[in-house]
């Protein structure tokens, strides 16, 4: 695996494509025997999830669903200012078991707001499964059901997540170097 240069920053690899194809099916298996005995719908958060999910979801074998969405944040007129709203979603989640799939969890800011209008929906159940979690900047007591990987609080790019829109497409994950 070579550095890459993205715009004005270098990146070196940090994670095999091997090794994230073998977490994806130790998260696929854990799903697989956990909801057996669901029909759960799969929330897949682009942009940055698309390629975990794909590569999980040709893993999971239990009957499921499967729908894209996106956070959008606008300034509303309430005194509350920022108002998030989910889009995408036309399924009705109501008593239903939901999985929520993450390329990461940061701050949890992003995943906080996603379980809260999911439960204003009335879902049965949230579960939440994320290629990457950063432990140390992770604030919130949202339980990630599903990890691949922990990470250190460093900004990576690769497998779907970007630096100011590039690096989706690699197969690999790479970090920031800082050096
Ligand atoms: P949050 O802080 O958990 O709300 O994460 C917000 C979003 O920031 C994530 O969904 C990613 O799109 C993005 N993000 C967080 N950390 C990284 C990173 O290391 N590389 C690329 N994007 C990141």
């Amino acid at each position: 695996m070579q550095s890459i240069v993205l715009k004005d920053k270098s990146f070196v690899p940090y994670i095999t494509a091997e090794t994230i194809s073998e977490q994806v099916k130790v998260i696929a298996q854990k799903i697989n025997s956990d909801l057996v005995n669901e029909t759960p719908l799969f929330l897949v958060v682009l942009n940055g999830s698309f390629m975990f999910a794909a590569d999980l979801l040709k893993e999971v074998t239990i009957p499921c669903e499967i729908s894209f969405i996106k956070l959008a944040s606008y300034y509303g007129t309430t005194s509350s200012g920022v108002v998030t709203e989910m889009i995408g979603l036309t399924e009705d989640v109501k008593g239903r078991t939901v999985v929520i799939i993450e390329d990461i969890v940061d701050t949890g800011v992003t995943l906080e707001k996603l379980v809260t209008l999911l439960t204003k929906k009335e879902v049965k159940q949230v579960k939440v499964a994320s290629f990457l979690l950063k432990p140390d900047a992770y604030k919130k007591n949202i339980i990630v059901d599903y990890v691949g990987i922990k990470i250190p609080n460093d900004f990576v790019v690769g497998y779907g997540l970007d630096y100011d829109g590039l690096g989706r497409n690699m197969k690999e994950i790479f970090v920031l170097n800082t050096k």
